[in-house]
């Protein structure tokens, strides 16, 4: 038995839904711990693609317990069109658990984070506009409005009393726009509860006897690593926690029920939105990369930024999670290219310094140029590879970089979209851990 951690090793979209998908086969519960309908998340299984925002990836199958634990922000109108949706597909909600203590992204957030965003002009983050900063500022604030406040007329129309007018201030004074009102939003948030209570209990406690039993529970992430509020690139990344150290805050679990903590990273690397990204390729090298990889936002439609591999963020990534051992998804986006390139460290374009880790102050970050280690392409496809036997030697040998830059053993290697596109080299929630073959060959900071 293990408990896993699923978690994004870079910057969002690195194929998490796809992993904990294949994970969830041998696990009981699903459990999303952080961020809200932002995410977007893709499993292509059974001949189906399913994209899914707030629901776990759990859901595909019959009879896994699928959370929405404390630590998620929840818009009850995307997430009931999300299981009408799920409904139409013919998939089963029924064991679906949210958390009573999760928080609610109301209406005035939404329009919040339009308005924020409108207003930081040429500095915006880039944000999805599914008012998830507001949310968790509230939150932080201690005037959010949670799960179970939905549930009791009485206290949701105190809080609401509370908060609509402070909002209206903002829309009236600084952002010219209409204000809200109180009893509309009472009227439509109790009409969401009706449909959502069933769900709704104690999920930190429902772990807590799945723990005792001996149940496998995966832990799925949202966004990644390098859009941590405290630890990614800061202010351009999203308002939660999504390394690993957040599932256990998100979910309300002790951190010593935790197993394996598994990073998902592409072969290559992806941004959507604002914010620095060393190894961006623009022109015609990353339109190649988004029009192979077919890198459009799951949630916005927008076109992903694309790039080579960056095995510092990659180290920063291992660090920050814990991570021991890595899913490399999207390895056949890359089966047609000549030669590949992997940075395995900066150069501070100011002062000449070379970096092997991040350098820890956030703003000498828009300073550094990649240092590239140039390595031959494949030039076969690899979508039908089983095994890593199958898989042609260049491909091994570019695992084998992956690996030697980060320390970390690779468990699993995504070579499409599909379930069963995936060389499974080692079952993070079955098999032992793999101890890597090569001496690793990095040194620390210079
Ligand atoms: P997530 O947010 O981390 O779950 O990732 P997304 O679903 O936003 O984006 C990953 C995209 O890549 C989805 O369209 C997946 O279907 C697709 N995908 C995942 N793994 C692979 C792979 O190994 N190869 C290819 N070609 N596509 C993949
Ligand atoms: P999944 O779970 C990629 C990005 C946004 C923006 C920043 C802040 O599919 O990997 P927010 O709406 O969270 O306030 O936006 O974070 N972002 C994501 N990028 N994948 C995601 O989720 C993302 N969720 C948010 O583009 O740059
Ligand atoms: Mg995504």
């Amino acid at each position: 038995m293990a408990n896993v951690i699923v978690v994004g090793a870079q910057f969002g979209d690195e194929g998490k839904a796809k992993v904990t998908d294949l994970l969830a086969r041998n696990a009981d519960v699903v459990v999303r711990y952080q961020g809200g309908c932002n995410a977007g998340h893709t499993v292509v299984a059974n001949g189906q693609t399913y994209k899914f925002h707030l629901i776990p990836s759990g859901i595909v199958y019959e009879k896994k317990t699928c959370i929405l634990g404390p630590g998620l922000v929840i818009d009850p109108k995307a997430l009931l069109e999300e299981l009408d949706a799920l409904k139409e597909r013919g998939l089963d909600a029924s064991n679906l658990k949210i958390s009573a203590t999760a928080h609610v992204t109301m209406p005035y957030h939404l329009t919040l984070d339009a308005a924020e965003e409108e207003s930081r002009g040429e500095n915006k983050i880039g944000t999805t506009k599914r008012g998830i900063g507001p949310t968790y500022a509230d939150k932080c604030a201690r005037s959010g409005i949670r799960i179970e406040d939905l549930l009791n007329e009485e206290v949701l129309k105190e809080k609401l009393d509370f908060m609509v007018p402070r909002k209206n201030v903002l829309f009236d004074r600084l952002y010219n726009l209409d204000e809200m009102d109180v009893n509309e939003i009472l009227k439509e948030y109790l009409g969401y509860a009706q449909r959502i209570k069933k769900y709704v209990c104690d999920t930190s406690a429902l772990i807590f006897e799945a723990v005792g039993e001996k149940k496998n529970i995966l832990f799925e992430g949202a966004q990644g690593t390098l859009l941590d509020l405290d630890h990614g690139t800061y202010p351009y990344v999203t308002s939660s926690s999504p390394s690993a150290g957040g599932a256990c805050v998100g979910a309300g679990v002790g951190p010593t029920i935790i197993d394996r903590v598994i990073g998902v990273s592409k072969a290559y690397m992806t941004r959507v939105g604002e914010g620095p990204f060393p190894t961006e390729l623009v022109g015609a090298a990353g339109d190649r990369l988004r029009e192979t990889g077919a890198e459009v936002g799951v949630t916005t439609g927008r076109p992903r930024r694309c790039g080579w591999f960056d095995a510092v963020l990659g180290r920063y990534s291992v660090r920050i999670n814990g991570l021991d051992c890595l899913a490399l998804t999207k390895l056949d986006v890359l089966d047609d290219f000549d030669e590949i390139k992997i940075c395995t460290e900066y150069k501070d374009s100011v002062t000449g310094k070379i970096y092997k880790d991040l350098p820890s102050i956030g703003s000498t970050f828009q300073q550094m140029t990649p240092v590239y280690k140039t390595v031959k392409g494949w030039k076969k496809p690899t979508t039908n590879c089983k095994s890593l036997k199958d898989l042609p030697k260049e491909a091994r040998e570019y695992i084998e970089l992956v690996e030697e830059q980060l320390e970390v053993q690779v468990a699993i290697v995504s070579v499409g979209p599909n379930r069963d596109h995936t060389v499974v080299i080692e079952d993070p929630i079955h098999g032992p851990k793999r101890v890597l073959t090569k001496p690793a060959t990095v040194s620390s900071s210079s």
